[in-house]
């Protein structure tokens, strides 16, 4: 057969040739569907690469992934293998693997994993409570004995909303003129959640929780174009000391002991073993009477623990 005749064949039923437009079409039907993952620029990461990953960081930080949260490892650290300009989590693994929990990139591959949802006056009966119970009792204390010392922990205090209502809940619940010394130490394992928090600016959606007299006292607004943002004022935070403070330490590396500790919402993914061996911890570093507060939807009930309940979520060393 020539070539001039290939354009004049008849389209023939028992050998037919198929058209451009039945080609597009066949073509169309026989392509892999999409996938939500392809379609989101999510990058391949096989079985046994999701387990490395997930044992690297349950033995850097005790946060536990499971198969659940594999989407979310996927496809947060996706981005950063593509912000980097990596191909794959091959490569992205031979960076991380390499590193301690304190290497850039490590701090980066925890944050895309770690969950920072915060805000002011957070479960605020606890809030409450500190300023009608716990404040009153420990400001007694405090005068007997003469120390007119506080001392609070908020671990895992995300971007600060924590320790910043506690200040203010703290400043406006003192008997005013006392000279109390009040050290509030907020510490995370995320840098840049601390950046955050000591920088001390948030967004009006921010604060909406913030009652109106507090925001006048403690906080300076600021113009911006694109809506206005509420800066932390210094005299407030002065009373916050924000460390960087992985709760998988063996150690913490300090001896103090606090009055108040809130690890709320922290401890949620983190497995039991885990778990108990932090609040254990925590518990060395309460004084005898000293409370501490964990997240509304977390409880110590199957852990193994000296602490006594006072109600849900709030706990006191004996
Ligand atoms: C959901 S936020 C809770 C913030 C605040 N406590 C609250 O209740 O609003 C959990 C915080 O715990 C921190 N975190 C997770 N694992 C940690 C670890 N091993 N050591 C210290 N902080 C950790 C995360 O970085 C995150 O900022």
């Amino acid at each position: 057969m020539t070539n001039r005749g290939i354009g004049r064949v008849e389209r023939d039923s028992m050998f037919p040739i198929p058209s451009a437009s039945d080609l597009r079409r066949k073509r169309l039907r026989t392509q892999e569907a999409p996938t939500v993952d392809t379609m989101l620029g999510n990058i391949d990461l096989p079985d046994r690469l999701y387990f490395k990953f997930a044992n690297l960081i349950y033995g850097a930080a005790g946060i536990s992934l499971g198969d659940a949260r594999r989407g979310l490892l996927r496809s947060r650290l996706s981005r950063r293998i593509r912000t980097l300009g990596l191909q794959s989590f091959d490569e992205y693994w031979s960076i991380v693997s390499r590193q301690d929990v304190l290497g850039d990139e490590f701090v980066e591959m925890l944050d895309a994993v770690s969950t920072n949802q915060t805000e002011f006056f957070r479960e605020e009966q606890h809030f409450r409570f500190i300023g009608d119970t716990v404040l009153p009792a420990l400001s007694i204390h405090g005068r007997t004995n003469r120390t007119r010392q506080l001392r609070f922990w908020s671990a895992g205090c995300s971007s600060g909303q924590e320790p910043y209502t506690l200040a203010m809940v703290v400043r406006e619940s003192l008997p005013a003129g006392a000279a109390w010394q009040v050290r509030i130490l907020a510490t995370d394992i995320s840098t840049r959640m601390l950046r955050i928090a000591r920088e001390g600016v948030y967004e009006e959606g921010n604060i909406m929780a913030v009652p109106r007299r507090l925001r006048q006292r403690y906080m300076d607004r600021e113009k911006r174009p694109r809506g206005d943002s509420y800066r932390i004022r210094a005299d407030l935070k002065r009373m916050i000391a924000f460390r960087r403070l992985n709760l998988m330490e063996e150690e913490f590396p300090f001896s103090d002991e606090f009055d108040v500790i809130l690890c709320r919402n922290v401890m949620i993914y983190f497995d039991r073993p885990t778990r108990e061996r932090v609040v254990n911890r925590l518990y060395e570093h309460l004084v005898p009477g000293g409370y501490l507060f964990i997240g509304r939807r977390e409880s110590l009930n199957s852990l193994e623990s000296p602490f006594r309940l006072v109600q849900p979520s709030i706990y006191v060393r004996p």
